[in-house]
């Protein structure tokens, strides 16, 4: 495996993590304002959400540039073909940013904002899955080409749509089950949204032969994990195990997402191929440690003090 790939696959489940918070946070949020529920799980949620995006777009970034080098040829031609539409997931991040803004500052029409906000998530995450499938479907680009078409329709791309949804609520909850004593329900929302997964797995064919044992290894650890908070919230091994399993879920599935793509690795091409750079890419990595430890440090030595 090379370098790039595997620096492809880490950074892109780093990018899972925050927008799988992001979107089933969106939805949790969007619910308990619909009902009008006096709920602190909410509160808190909704406080993170504009920050979490921000992770989540960031950490988008690497695995674009690392995927832009594994597929360049396929990358660049599905991109191209879907042209103005795939374009559009810019100005659907800012409404949805701005959305998530609007929403935890004030609570007028919270639900409208927020209903406004999880569409254009949706959107995004319905491209992502879009353009996946089109790079890899070769046969199809000549006639989508000629018939100036910008969307690509395949069954594929629905049942991607709710893989991923129903991880990213798996997601949510495992990261904050940490900051609530309100486990019970989010064991609920994790276990519901492993079902949607695991049923959307089968029949895509997610995963190849070989490869679906590691997987379901990690969900039944993440499934059991959850069983126990559901049955003893307060219990912080069960948290733990639910923490580790989903952990080792999203590792095994990037990996396992990326198997059948993989024989469509692209070579070197001759001017990347003994470029170096490492040098300079130690450097740049060094002064953008730095830089971010500054970042943290000013924000802390400005937070207000917390009330006794
Ligand atoms: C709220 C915003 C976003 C959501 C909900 C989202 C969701 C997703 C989903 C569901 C996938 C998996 C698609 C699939 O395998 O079928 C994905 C992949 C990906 N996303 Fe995001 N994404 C968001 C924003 C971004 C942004 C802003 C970037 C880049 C700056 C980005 C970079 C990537 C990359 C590089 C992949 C891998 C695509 C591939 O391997 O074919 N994402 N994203």
């Amino acid at each position: 495996m090379s370098v790039v790939l595997v620096a492809y696959l880490a950074t892109l489940a780093l990018h899972a993590a925050f927008v799988g918070y992001v979107v089933a946070g969106t939805a949790y949020v969007l619910v308990q304002a619909v009902r009008r529920a006096d709920d602190p799980l909410a509160a808190t949620v909704l406080s993170r959400l504009p920050f979490m995006l921000g992770c989540g777009i960031t950490a988008g970034v690497a695995p674009l540039l690392f995927l832009q080098l594994l597929y360049q040829r396929r990358f660049y031609t599905a991109n191209l073909l879907m042209g103005p539409r795939w374009i559009l997931i810019v100005p659907a991040l800012i409404v949805g940013f701005y959305g998530l803004y609007l929403a935890k500052h004030t609570a007028r029409r919270r639900g409208l904002v927020l209903g406004a906000a999880l569409l254009c998530f949706a959107f995004v995450a319905y491209a992502w899955s879009e353009q996946h499938a089109l790079m890899q479907a070769d046969g199809a680009w000549e006639a989508m080409y000629a018939a100036g078409q910008r969307v690509y329709v395949a069954a594929e791309i629905p049942l991607r749509f709710a893989l991923f949804a129903g991880g990213m609520a798996a997601l949510f909850a495992a990261i904050a089950a940490w900051s609530t004593p309100l486990r019970r329900r989010l064991a609920v929302i994790a276990l519901a949204g492993r079902a949607v997964s695991v049923a959307a797995a089968v029949a895509l064919g997610f995963a190849p032969a070989g490869s679906a044992f590691g997987l379901g290894a990690a969900v039944a650890v993440d499934v059991l994990g959850w069983l126990l908070v559901l049955r003893r919230p307060d219990d912080a091994r069960g948290l733990w195990l639910a923490t580790g399993g989903g952990v080792a879920t999203l590792v095994a599935a990037v990996i396992v997402r990326e198997l059948p793509r993989m024989a469509l690795v692209e070579p070197e091409g001759p001017l990347s191929a003994g470029a170096g750079g490492a040098v300079v890419f130690v450097v740049a990595v060094a002064i953008g440690v730095a830089a971010v430890g500054w970042v943290i440090r000013t924000v802390r030595g400005a937070a207000p003090e917390e009330p006794a």
